[in-house]
């Protein structure tokens, strides 16, 4: 186990790249054990949630192998069928991918129900299960494991209006069901730029889809995905939260390998708190020199504002002129990093999903514990803002989510150090929990 130890209270300045999409990488990686051929897969970022997925696929056959450290080849010709345990899907929400993955492929699934981030709240994935069972599969949850079967071996085309337009529901049900027999319909489908990635990498394997990005997405089934090649999208939210540290902690960086127009939703917010932004082909320049002011902030699907920058965009906000209102609309627990802050001299007061933040003219370095991947980064994000020296442990978090922190950021100046905890350290940050 690792902590970081973060000097903060200086300005960013330089240039950073920006690595493939996180929450895209996750779902190509099980989309990837529908195809019968090798797949090349480009801009993979170098993450642990990626390794651990990649890994449940080599468990259940796949061949994977690394051409460059972000190119990787997975094959899954030789894959039969497959029963993802728990000790791999716990470890990764996206796990739940392979349902709709091994389901669409061979009709059947066995998999454990997933960790991942905890807000403090459930994570439904009732509308997974509709949509599987709307698509002809006959679905139990039984010991921690959902096992679905289709009918006659196979999938068929159906349309399925999603009560809630969930990333991850629309991602499995396109998955199941571009191999499946005829023409699905999803409708009220999310809309964010992974869900397009998906059904772009899924194309270029040789499935049918069309309207991803809107809300209604048509998949006609085909019978076999075959090999090919692909890129990731660069992650919108890694952009995001290094434009967020640029405007808590001021300075001008550079973000290269990005699309912009990803970034309109958060680029709007910062600029209205008093952020600079100008693009220039793919990269956007962010400064900040002047004051930070404040802003109200409410969570959205796509386009809106991205709820995996709240709490990233609340670290700038509590060192803003004026008082600050967030409102996360997606996931309503979402505010437990809210008092780490407050042990750094933060005012911040949660009511439910709002919070409403008070700024302050100084954050103080104290020992901070990650209690999820974006909250880690907001963390990260307060403590190079900070006066003093923060520690920070449960880095494991931010680490699931990415590539290389501790290098970008010293990249652009920020001093910051990854160091071994004692036995002892780690005890005490196991029971704290
Ligand atoms: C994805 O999670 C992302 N994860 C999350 O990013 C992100 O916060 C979330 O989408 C929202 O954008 C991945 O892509 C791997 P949802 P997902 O299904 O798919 C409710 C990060 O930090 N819901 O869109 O699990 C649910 O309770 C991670 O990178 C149901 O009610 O989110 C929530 O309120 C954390 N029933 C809302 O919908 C369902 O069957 C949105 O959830 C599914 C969801």
């Amino acid at each position: 186990m690792t902590k970081y130890i973060v000097e903060g209270g200086r300005p960013l300045f330089g240039e950073i790249h920006i690595s493939g999409a996180k929450n895209a990488a996750v779902a190509i990686i099980p989309a990837a054990l529908m195809v019968n051929g090798p797949c090349r897969i480009e801009n993979m970022p170098r993450i642990s949630d990626v390794s651990l997925l990649l890994g449940i696929l080599q468990d259940l056959g796949a061949r994977v192998r690394y051409v460059n450290p972000h190119t990787v080849e997975i094959d899954s010709s030789s894959l039969r069928n497959g029963r993802v345990p728990y000790e791999s899907a716990r470890r990764c929400r996206a796990s739940y991918y392979m349902l709709g993955a091994l389901l669409g492929r061979f009709g059947a699934a066995d998999v454990a129900l997933p960790g991942g981030c905890d807000f403090g709240s459930t994570r439904p994935i009732d509308q997974h299960l509709k949509g599987f069972r709307a698509l002809g599969a006959q679905v139990d949850t039984q010991s921690g494991f959902v096992m679905a079967e289709a009918a006659g071996g196979r999938l068929k085309g159906a349309n399925i209006f999603l009560d809630k337009s969930s990333v991850g529901a629309t991602i499995n049900i396109m998955l199941s069901a571009a191999m499946a027999e005829g023409m699905t319909v999803i409708e009220n489908a999310a809309k964010e730029p992974h869900i397009v990635d998906v059904a772009n990498f899924l194309n270029s394997m040789g499935a049918n889809i069309m309207g991803a990005g809107t809300d209604v997405i048509k998949v006609r089934g085909v019978s076999i995905l075959r090999g090919g090649s692909y890129s990731i999208i660069p992650d919108q939210i890694e952009a995001g939260t290094y434009m967020a540290a640029v405007a808590a902690c001021g300075g001008e960086v550079k973000l290269c390998n990005i699309i912009p127009k990803h970034m309109d939703c958060i680029s709007a917010k910062l600029c209205e708190m008093g952020v600079e932004i100008h693009e220039v082909d793919d990269s956007l320049l962010v400064s900040r020199i002047g004051p930070l002011v404040r802003a109200n902030i409410k969570t959205m699907p796509y386009p809106g504002f991205p709820t995996d920058m709240q709490p990233q965009i609340a670290a700038a906000l509590c060192l803003a002129q004026g008082t600050s209102i967030i409102t996360d609309s997606v996931w309503n627990t979402r505010f437990r990093y809210t008092d780490e802050f407050k042990r750094m001299g933060a005012q911040i007061q949660v009511d439910g999903n709002l919070a409403i933040i008070e700024g302050v003219e100084r954050l103080t370095g104290a020992q901070l514990e990650a209690c999820d991947l974006r909250a880690g980064a907001a963390m990260l994000i307060a403590a190079l803002a900070a006066h003093g020296i923060s520690q920070i442990t449960n880095v494991q978090y931010i680490e699931r989510g990415y590539e290389d922190v501790i290098g970008k950021i010293r990249g652009v100046g920020g001093r910051i150090r990854a160091v071994e905890i004692t036995e002892e350290e780690e005890l005490a940050v196991g029971s704290a929990g």
